[in-house]
């Protein structure tokens, strides 16, 4: 059952320019989140900003904390990030659907910039399956998290497009190069900016490669009450905090501001 409540911050620490990791305990009653899924996180008693913000879960700890990791982006984040240790968040979850886990062939996991949060725990739940994984980011100080993707995967393909880190370029250049070579026989897993999306799911469209794409918009309620969040799909229009984030990706009507697809960024 997601619930509303209120925790002590366990940690709240920066990892990177302008980037925090924060952890809380659940209350007993909740039921553990899923990869994919997030929570909805504010402080008490605030009317500005009074909505909560949605974050995705980064990682269970072997503690049971979830993680999240956030970029500091406007007065909600910058906020958050100057809570310390033992100062009380609100926190309403776990929320939205997860990734399916009971994919056919090898998960392959393709994440740009920070959208690459919610593979970490994706990542380490299928390390079992000997997932592939691709990320991309604009400048290697956004290649967050690298080191849970490499427990997953040690092999973990790097992309940046200034050619900082790994491979100079966007990773859907070597996600395309990789299923030349190996095939259809895998599921996808992709979450990232709009563009990089489509491109993936552009890809994996014409090879006939089944997956499934995290989406990302504003939200407000984060439960399916104000309609605020929604996205086209060929079934119509759906909420992304309750419906989604993850949609199998063949759902999703991506458009092109710039005609194709095919070469979506980072
Ligand atoms: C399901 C979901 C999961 C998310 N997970 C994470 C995460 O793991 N880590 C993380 O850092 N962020 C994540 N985000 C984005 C995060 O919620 C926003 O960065 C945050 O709400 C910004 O709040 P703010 O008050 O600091 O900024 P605001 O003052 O509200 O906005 C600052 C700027 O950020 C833009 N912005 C705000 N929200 C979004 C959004 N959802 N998409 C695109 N642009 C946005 C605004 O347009 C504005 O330009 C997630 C969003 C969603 C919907
Ligand atoms: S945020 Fe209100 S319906 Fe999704």
């Amino acid at each position: 059952m997601s619930r509303l409540f209120k925790v002590p911050l366990l940690s709240n620490t920066e990892v990177a320019d302008g980037h925090r990791l924060a952890s809380f305990a659940l209350p007993r009653e909740t039921r553990a989140p899923q990869a994919g899924q997030f929570f909805m996180v504010g402080i008490p008693g605030l009317q500005d900003p009074l909505l909560k913000r949605p974050f995705s879960l980064h990682r269970m700890t072997d503690e049971g904390r979830v993680e999240i990791l956030y970029r500091i982006r406007g007065k909600g984040t910058r906020l958050l990030a100057e809570r310390t240790t033992g100062d009380v968040i609100e926190v309403l979850g776990p929320l939205g659907k997860p990734f399916p886990l009971d994919s056919t062939g090898r998960p392959v996991l393709v994440g740009g910039g920070l959208g690459a949060v919610p593979l970490v725990q994706l990542a380490l739940s299928l390390a079992g399956r000997s997932p592939r994984i691709f990320l991309g980011a604009r400048a290697g100080a956004e290649l967050l998290s690298l080191d849970w993707f490499r427990k997953a995967d040690p092999e973990t393909v790097v992309s940046t497009e200034n050619g900082e880190a790994g491979l100079k370029g966007f990773v859907t250049e070597p996600f395309r190069a990789y299923l030349e070579d190996s095939g259809p026989t895998c599921t996808v897993y992709a979450c990232g900016p709009t563009p990089m999306l489509a491109a993936v799911s552009a890809i994996c469209r014409d090879r006939g490669i089944p997956g499934y794409v995290s989406l990302e918009e504003h939200m407000a309620c984060g439960v399916g009450a104000c309609m605020g969040c929604v996205t086209e799909t060929v079934e119509g229009y759906k909420s992304v905090c309750r419906e989604g984030p993850v949609f199998p990706m063949e759902q999703v009507r991506f458009s092109f501001p710039g005609g194709s697809p095919e070469r979506g960024g980072p």
